[in-house]
């Protein structure tokens, strides 16, 4: 019988409802108490969720052993560090921090307390991308020679004016790249291997005045091999288009449309496969791996193997992406 874990929810918003899905789901894991500094979001989640709620964290800890953290991006990082040092295990949303160097006091607060630290990019566990990753891993398809990924979904401004931290540097740390298309950017660079070298444009093209950082942005990504990796996302799209990715390989080519996966090979033999079928949470154009995730988070809390995503898997997309920003930044000033 397997020991029952009790999970504690920081932030009591929009996705947090995926987290009180996936949870309530899993065998060995107890949602007991969540926390919003809102009280209208804290009673609704309570009546909902039928646990004891909080409106500081620090007072939650006592009643939990795992802390899911689903609050505005600038405070991920010293939650997550709070949590660590009071001994409790934390599933942190995604950006893991706005910079590397928070991101960096969350891993050392980890290894410290010895618990365990994992960022929530379920898009790494939709069946499609476990799909792409087996196939690399096979080494049926050689070596990933380049690749491309879209990501144009529509974000304007009624969207960002139901939460104050959205489009804002401090609290934000950006926009497309950082919030809406980070998933589609950690599994390029998932695929793509050691990125060495990037250059990045960034630009508001359609909310210049509802938002401070970007609603566009494009990348050119080298790999450790000179490979060439194109990325492009915004948030002026018409409609949420499914995620599209590709990636040119020695023996072939992989493309990923939504859920659909077709794989081309050299000699000629093409399969195409829909993995639609898994779908748990969510909305399938931004993934629907919450599910698979906290399966595996909790799977490795239980046996004791480390969760793959942890916080020195997650530095690695947090760093390009800090990368990208100061690039844009400096363009900037250049520019004025
Ligand atoms: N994995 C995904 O696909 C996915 C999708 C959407 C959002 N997210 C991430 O989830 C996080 C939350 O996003 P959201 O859209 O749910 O935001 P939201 O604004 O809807 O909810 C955030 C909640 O946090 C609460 N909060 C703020 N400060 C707090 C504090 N000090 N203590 C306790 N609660 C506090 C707010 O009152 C609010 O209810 C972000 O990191 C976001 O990027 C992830």
């Amino acid at each position: 019988m397997k020991e029952t874990l009790r999970v504690g929810v920081i932030g009591c918003g929009m996705i947090s409802v995926n987290h009180f899905k996936a949870i309530r789901r899993l065998e060995g894991a107890k949602l007991t108490a969540v926390c919003d500094i809102d009280p209208a979001a804290l009673e609704k989640a309570v009546s909902e969720q039928g646990v004891k709620g909080y409106q500081d964290y620090h007072d939650m800890f006592a009643d939990v052993d795992v802390v899911h953290i689903c609050t505005p991006h600038h405070l991920h990082a010293q939650m997550a560090v709070d949590a660590l040092n009071a001994c409790k295990h934390v599933l942190c949303e995604k950006p893991m921090a706005i910079t590397a160097a928070d991101a960096q006091r969350m891993i050392d607060a980890a290894k410290h307390s010895g618990k365990q630290l994992a960022i929530c990019f379920q898009n790494r566990y939709n069946e499609s991308s476990r799909k792409i990753r087996e196939l690399l891993d096979s080494g049926k398809m050689g070596k990933v020679l380049g690749g491309s990924a879209v990501v144009t979904w529509d974000r304007g401004e009624s969207y960002y004016g139901k939460a104050e931290w959205r489009g804002k540097w401090a609290t934000e740390g950006g926009a497309v790249l950082i919030n809406q298309a980070i998933h589609t950017f950690d599994l390029l660079r998932d695929y793509a291997g050691e990125i060495v070298d990037m250059k990045c444009s960034m630009s508001a093209k359609r909310l210049e005045d509802v938002i401070e950082a970007e609603d566009t942005c494009d990348m050119l990504l080298i790999n450790q091999d000179g490979g060439r990796f194109l990325f492009y996302a915004s948030n002026c799209g018409v409609g949420n288009t499914p995620v599209q990715l590709g990636l040119k390989c020695e023996q072939g080519e992989i493309r990923l449309y939504g859920n659909r996966v077709t794989v081309k090979m050299k000699d000629g033999t093409v399969t195409d496969e829909d993995y639609s079928s898994g779908f748990t949470d969510g909305k399938d154009y931004w993934g629907s791996g919450h599910g698979f995730l906290m399966e595996d988070f909790y799977r490795c809390l239980h046996t004791g193997d480390k969760f793959p995503i942890d916080g020195d898997e997650a530095m690695k997309t947090t760093i390009l992406i800090e990368k990208a920003y100061t690039q844009h930044c400096q363009e900037r000033r250049r520019a004025e």
